[in-house]
């Protein structure tokens, strides 16, 4: 079985370390690299949380450190969800794992351009990474065999009532991606706001009881808890997984080819995915949007994948 090869580009942030639970330990899955940008914390943060989700679960997976701010607009993190470090809860050994030297887009180009076009370019924060890539090499474009994002949303977004945050964070390099033409899967708040992780699963999750679970329950009792505080909700939506469990196994998702547009011009809906649901402007989709997620079986594949660390 050929294993899907990716980058994944994330700020962790609580739920893009559950995309690197699932995305480093698949079968499925071939994590070239892990790439990281400021969004849910700034970029020190954000680049000691990867390191230290790596290894503390003993991935031999080299990370890169990314861009510290937007392309145009003024930097925005999420210390309100994922606290003053990015990752508050779970208490990690002292880091050894270092940082690679090279810088995140310069990785990304230099790997996708020695690539056979076979790489997907998964992005579980602001996009910033990849469109400072695509405008400094534009012929990375058609070696990227596909983009999905966790980002955006064709209801109601979670900054404002029209932008998610991975997307108003830099809109500017969404804009990038989403016009570069090539096959973009959009996981969305439409959908994510459906896998909510309830006491229940945490619960569950701990039942495992190996470094992955526990790095899991660790996570979840401060994301949860901080999504109780912010949107009062019993449990928060694990937003970032989904984008690997739907590499992983694609039926756990339902999507809609829709023309999404991201706006950079206005003021009231800036950072807004446009997605044209019902196709009134009769323009050629460019992304599949996720409209709905079987809730039981991705639950069902986290746990089968946290089983799967020693
Ligand atoms: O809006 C949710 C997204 O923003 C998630 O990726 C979360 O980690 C933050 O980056
Ligand atoms: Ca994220």
């Amino acid at each position: 079985m050929d294993k899907r090869k990716i980058i994944l580009d994330c700020d962790p942030g609580h739920d893009d370390a559950v995309a690197i639970t699932l995305a480093g330990i698949n079968e499925k899955i071939d994590l070239l690299g892990i790439t990281v940008v400021a969004g849910n914390q700034t970029l020190e943060k954000t680049s000691v949380n990867a390191l230290n989700v790596c290894q503390c679960l003993g991935l031999d997976v080299p990370v890169y450190a990314g861009c510290g701010q937007p392309m145009i607009r003024e930097k925005m993190v999420a210390a309100d969800i994922h606290g003053e470090t990015g990752l508050d809860g779970p208490v990690f050994e002292p880091l050894k794992k270092k940082l690679e030297d090279q810088h995140a887009v310069l990785y990304m180009i230099d790997t996708l351009m020695k690539s056979d076009g076979d790489i997907t370019v998964v992005t579980t924060g602001p996009m910033t990474n990849l469109g400072m890539a695509m405008r400094l090499e534009p012929a990375i474009i058609p070696k990227i065999q596909e983009i999905v994002l966790m980002g955006g949303a064709y209801t109601n977004g979670n900054v404002t009532p029209a932008a998610e945050f991975n997307i108003i964070a830099d809109a500017d390099a969404a804009y990038v991606a989403f016009t570069s033409g090539r096959p973009i899967t959009m996981v969305g708040l439409d959908v994510t706001r459906k896998a909510l992780c309830y006491p229940s699963i945490v619960e569950r999750m701990g039942k495992i009881g190996n470094k992955a679970s526990k790095l899991f329950v660790d996570l979840m009792k401060h994301f949860c808890a901080s999504q109780k505080a912010v949107f009062g909700w019993e449990g928060g939506p694990l937003h970032d997984p989904i984008t690997i469990a739907y590499l992983i196994d694609p039926s756990i998702l339902t999507t809609k080819p829709m023309h999404a547009e991201i706006d950079i011009r206005s003021t009231q809906s800036y950072g807004r995915t446009n997605c044209d649901y019902f196709g009134y402007q009769k323009k050629e989709p460019n992304a599949n949007v996720g409209i709905d997620i079987d809730v039981e079986k991705f639950w069902d594949l986290v746990e089968d994948n946290l089983k799967k660390y020693s």
